[in-house]
């Protein structure tokens, strides 16, 4: 659809112009409007307005209200309490805004005017380590931020700052080379199943870094063969390289696999994990050294913070490089702001890391700020996350006392979301490999649910049982609603039509739900602007509920007249349209029965 019409605008928008209009000497003054439980709307925005033209609030409310039009948007306007507009729209308006939204593919969303570029770091695994319970949330989190991002217009470039580098390669690169065959693959050869061969990689790597390892500890040669060697990596030695390169091979193929599993899309040439920045970070170094950004203590590059400071008292350093010669975690992530700002044209950098990381990034980004490669056009923001946590409210660990292992997390979770479809679906007569499929979209959905509910920097606690609980605020719960939705509308078949009727007049739970379904576009304008997914989390639960209720209320292809079952039809297909939209954007499926 070339442009949307004008009347897609919301209904908040259209009354918003209306009170601006019946208020001119106010100017650009928020008339503070809001959703309400005591009219459709509420705007509180008069009394900082009476105070500032010095005035008494409910006469300027009085004001403003008998200079409001009734009629074609407003029925009626009360002023109530020390100078509150309580307004109602008219079920006209209500019906036409949803029917000119209904006619946009993009049920009204504009695009932003300015779009910008963001570079959004997430996903970022270690090679020839297991992804576990922490890998979690960054790909959920990162994942549905980026859709969000290109949803609202947003040129968006990723980023998987994958850990590929550093010493400990020394030692596996050493024991491939004196092992060769370790890390060929076996069972899983020629296989199209992109979990079999994923597993299988990491059972190498695994199996390889522990057998390294215990050569390592125990074998002093070997020990210094292998230290030998991170200098042969570090120096660009070719061999070294290629072996270098398999681990990283063998790992993206156990990343991907993942990935696949958590049902994203992960593109190799965003995987540009810390080994992509070694070209840049001596001149990093140099840079910083020379513009006095960063000084040398005791050897080491450092940049000092007034506001940073130990335990101790004494000030603590982000160290760029060390004593020894060796580049750390903080001057590859310079390195990278000056690519994605300097190469890439980012005006927004987003990380979304583990909240523990906080002060590394803040240091990061003063540094860059103070070596003017994050200049005032560019914004440099963390999204950082809490915890995930074990019902014991401790971190998650097995009983043993071990991380999580990512891939038995999601398998448990997709079979107990089968058991969960297994059991409803009886009725809908599924196949097997349906209820698989099923089970597969409602397991990942409840895990991706769990954390995107939860605001970002807030813990939450893993709990199968309640992710994937029919009631409650569960993507289950939204998934059934849509389905539910969808089976209405197979009902009506070709007899009736889904379509908007302007001239009727709407029940209390028929307007709940088109005032809800109207505020649409302004939630995901202010997720995309904030970076806060769970806000959408909570639109779509309130979307399910007022429409479980108009549901319970009116029915639909039973109402009294054909007009009536057409226009709650169209009810029924906004609201599915819009359930699907935004699952869409926290990356999660809608199945069209269920
Ligand atoms: N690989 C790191 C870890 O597992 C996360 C990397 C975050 N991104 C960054 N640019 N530092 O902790």
């Amino acid at each position: 659809m070339a442009s949307v019409p004008s009347l897609a605008s919301s209904l908040h928008q259209r009354l918003a112009d209306a009170l601006s209009a019946a208020l001119p000497e106010a100017g650009a003054a928020d008339p503070l409007l809001r959703r309400s439980d005591r009219a459709d709307f509420q705007a509180n925005g008069m009394l900082a307005l009476a105070k500032k033209l010095g005035g008494n609030p409910r006469e300027l409310a009085g004001k403003v209200a008998g200079g409001l039009p009734t009629g074609e948007l407003i029925d009626s306007v009360e002023v109530s309490g020390p100078g509150f507009l309580n307004i109602t729209v008219t079920d006209r308006a209500i019906t036409e805004t949803l029917a000119a939204r209904a006619a946009d593919e993009r049920l009204g969303v504009p695009v932003k005017e300015k779009p910008g570029t963001t570079v959004i770091d997430w996903a970022q695994p270690n090679v020839a380590k297991e992804m576990h319970v922490g890998h979690l949330r960054s790909a959920v989190i990162g994942d549905a931020v980026v859709k969000i991002l290109e949803f609202a217009g947003e040129k968006v470039i990723s980023r998987h700052h994958i850990g590929d580098w550093g010493t400990q390669f020394g030692m596996l690169i050493q024991y491939l080379m004196e092992h060769p065959h370790e890390l060929d693959h076996k069972a899983a050869e020629d296989t199209e199943d992109t979990t079999a061969s994923g597993e299988e990689a990491m059972s190498n790597l695994n199996r390889l870094y522990k057998a390294s390892r215990a050569l390592f500890d125990a074998d002093a040669e070997f020990k210094d063969r292998a230290r030998r060697r991170v200098v042969d990596l570090q120096a660009g030695d070719a061999e070294t390289l290629a072996l270098w390169q398999r681990f990283v091979d063998e790992s993206k193929l156990y990343f991907y696999s993942v990935f696949n599993k958590l049902d994203m899309e992960i593109h190799d040439e965003n995987v540009v994990g810390e080994s992509g920045y070694n070209d840049m970070l001596a001149e990093t170094c140099r840079l910083l050294e020379e513009s006095g950004v960063a000084v040398r203590s005791n050897g080491a590059l450092c940049v000092f913070f007034d506001d940073v400071k130990g335990p101790d008292g004494n000030p603590t350093p982000l160290i760029v490089q060390k004593s020894d010669g060796g580049y750390g975690y903080a001057a590859t992530d310079l390195s990278a702001i000056r690519d994605r700002v300097g190469e890439l044209g980012a005006d927004s950098l987003l990380y979304v890391v583990d909240a523990r990381q906080g002060l590394h990034f803040k240091m990061v980004f003063e540094t860059a700020r103070r070596a003017g490669w994050l200049h005032d056009g560019v914004k440099a923001v963390q999204l950082p996350f809490g915890t995930v946590l074990g019902k014991d409210g401790k971190p998650f660990k097995t009983r043993e006392g071990e991380t999580v292992r990512l891939v038995d997390l999601l398998d448990e979770a997709i079979a107990r979301a089968t058991a969960v479809v297994r059991e409803k679906s009886e009725k809908l007569g599924l196949t097997d490999e349906e209820i698989a499929e099923r089970g597969t979209q409602v397991g990942i959905g409840a895990v991706k649910y769990a954390d995107l509910s939860t605001s970002l920097g807030r813990d939450y606690v893993f709990d199968l049982d309640r992710m994937v609980s029919l009631n409650g605020d569960t993507s289950v719960y939204l998934q059934y609603a849509y389905a539910r939705i969808q089976s209405i509308l197979r009902k009506a078949g070709d007899s009736a039509t889904a379509k908007a009727h302007p001239e009727l007049a709407l029940a209390p739970a028929e307007r709940a739900l088109a005032l809800h379904l109207d505020t649409f576009a302004e939630t995901l304008a202010e997720v995309a602007a904030s970076y806060e997914p769970h806000k959408l989390a909570a639109y779509l639960y309130q979307l399910a509920s007022v429409y479980t209720t108009f549901y319970a209320e009116c029915p639909v292809l039973q109402a009294e007249t054909p007009e009536m079952v057409e226009n709650r039809l169209f009810l029924c297909d906004l609201t599915g349209r819009t359930l699907h939209q935004g699952m869409a954007l926290l990356g999660i499926r809608t199945p069209e029965r269920l």
